[in-house]
């Protein structure tokens, strides 16, 4: 198992994300890490719809009201908790969702 620092918790935003570039033995993995209160969840960055970029600009992953993840080329939208996709040409699949562990209160840890 590899494992990635990514950042600490505290440099999300509540309830925003932030996209990473880590590169693997496999090669580039593009990810981004959503942050709601205490909880992190981080999901592959490519839409089940075409498999491209969900974000448009640097770490622009949320709807404009906040509560959903948001394809930027087509608007599917997915829920926060688990990357399901709810409404757009994707409803029913889910965003690839990763691990990612907490340590020391506070660092965000991939593990693949
Ligand atoms: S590429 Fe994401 S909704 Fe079409």
């Amino acid at each position: 198992m590899s494992q990635y620092f990514l950042c600490n918790r505290h440099d999300i935003p509540n309830y925003q994300a932030r996209g990473f570039d880590i590169e693997t033995p496999d090669g580039k993995l593009e990810l981004f890490a959503v942050r709601l209160d205490d909880e992190v969840h981080a999901y592959q960055n490519q839409c089940p719809h075409l498999g491209i970029a969900l974000n448009w600009q640097p770490d622009e992953f949320m709807s404009l009201e906040g509560t959903h993840i948001q394809c930027s080329t087509h608007g599917a939208l997915f829920t926060l908790e688990q990357g399901h996709c709810v409404a757009g040409p994707c409803s029913g699949q889910s965003l690839n969702s990763l691990t990612i562990e907490l340590r020391n209160n506070d660092e965000l840890w991939l593990k693949l």
